[in-house]
């Protein structure tokens, strides 16, 4: 058969834009041709571009005129609109985690510490909702791009759940690391919350996805969750905290340390933690705790490869592996971080969804009920954890 062509653009030329570009060298099912780039940062887009060799779009309108899909590679407070631009002209929109939130009310003073949760919840699910309505009318989709779903060690814990009909009862995980480097990242208004939403939406999501899959397999139908109760943290920004220049610490008005609990609607639970503090590079795990097994996803560090360094200098030139703070001594280096990730299956399955209609595991239902579960744990660190429920899309 012969594949067929997706033209498709980019939009944001920051991390996220970078390396979503270099997954698209990897699909294999598709052939894609990248038109090109807009980003408001024009000098970085143009940069972007040059690099390419593809092109600087001077607006999104004139991008869209010339792709099938566009990649939405923004900071999360822009990710509605442009998902719905693509969506209205019935285009593809591969939308970055988290999939939208609740920014402030525009006001210079607008404190992500201070203001009323229930606001954040009640627009973060109007925003929610308009963004399934647009998909609703399109012939466009919009595919979430949580790699955590396409994590090989994930979709083998599928495999165990749907071949052995497995319960399960409780799940533990983390996102943590010693802070993320955006600076935008520091502000409630570009995030739209702190370390719950920024690191807390890829264990979640895998969770949440893995509790679907044992509800379609045992009865036909996912599982959802019912309730969250949480606490969130500013530990860096405790007067109490010293500063030894290992850890970021000059957000402004979010948290830097989370854990939701969540009950499903089976009474079953999931505990996640998400976190700026942890030294020791990234720390990314999910644990099941199953009625017929237990598995362990680790997704970074895992232990493909341990290598011993006597010195920092002979690495010097060496990536080892996501915010490790030396890389001298014992490590894991990632032999290929891409891919314990998730990213280039992500993108594979994306593009053969959109040439060919195969169905994708990360959809905007499991994006809706992750922005959800997280606007309703805030509203229970508000409240100190008292349980708050949750609604499901
Ligand atoms: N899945 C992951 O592992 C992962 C990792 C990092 C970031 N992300 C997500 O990717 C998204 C982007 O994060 P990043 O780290 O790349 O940010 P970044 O700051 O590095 O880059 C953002 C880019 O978006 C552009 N931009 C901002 N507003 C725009 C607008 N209105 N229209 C067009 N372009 C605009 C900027 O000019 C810049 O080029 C976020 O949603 C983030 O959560 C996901």
């Amino acid at each position: 058969m012969k594949k067929k062509t997706i033209r498709t653009g980019i939009v944001g030329a920051g991390f996220a834009g970078t390396f979503h570009f270099g997954c698209l060298q990897k699909v294999y099912g598709t052939d894609v041709e990248v038109r090109g780039v807009f980003a408001t940062d024009t000098e970085q887009a143009s940069a972007f571009a040059q690099q390419r060799g593809i092109r600087a779009y001077v607006s999104l309108d004139k991008l869209l005129d010339d792709v099938d899909v566009v990649h939405v590679c923004t900071p999360p407070v822009v990710h509605e609109p442009i998902a719905i631009a693509a969506l209205e002209r019935d285009m593809f929109a591969i939308v970055e985690k988290p999939l939208t939130g609740y920014f402030g009310d525009g006001s210079d003073d607008f404190n992500g510490d201070t203001f009323a949760k229930q606001d954040a919840l009640d627009h973060a699910l109007a925003s929610i909702e308009r963004m399934l309505a647009a998909e609703a009318k399109s012939k466009g989709q919009i595919l979430y791009a949580e790699n955590w779903i396409y994590a090989p060690s994930i979709q083998k814990e599928r495999e165990i759940i749907e071949k052995t009909g497995a319960q399960i009862l409780w799940m533990h995980g983390e996102e943590a690391h010693s802070g993320s480097h955006a600076a935008t990242y520091a502000h409630w208004k570009f995030s739209g919350g702190g370390v719950m939403i920024g690191k807390g939406c890829h264990p979640l999501s895998a969770a949440l996805y893995l509790k679907r899959v044992e509800g379609k397999t045992r009865n036909g139908t996912p599982i959802r969750p019912r309730g969250v109760s949480a606490r969130a943290h500013a530990i860096t920004r405790l007067k109490n905290f010293e500063d030894k220049g290992h850890i970021r610490c000059d957000y402004h008005d979010i948290d830097d340390f989370s854990v939701m609990h969540v009950v499903f609607d089976d009474g079953t639970i999931a505990d996640i933690f998400a976190s700026d503090i942890i030294l020791g590079g990234i720390h990314n795990w999910l644990e099941v705790a199953a009625n017929n097994h237990r598995t362990v996803c680790n997704i970074n560090p895992n232990s493909a490869m341990k290598t011993y360094n006597p010195l920092e200098v002979y690495f010097e030139d060496i990536y080892v592996v996501e915010k490790t703070g030396t890389k001298q001594g014992w490590s894991n280096p990632s032999p290929d971080e891409d891919w314990f990730t998730g990213y280039p299956q992500e993108m594979e399955a994306f593009y053969r969804s959109i040439a060919y209609g195969e169905a994708i595991e990360s959809d905007s239902n499991i994006a809706a009920d992750c922005i959800s579960t997280i606007y309703s744990a805030y509203v229970s660190a508000e409240k100190a954890g008292a349980e708050v429920p949750i609604k499901t899309f």
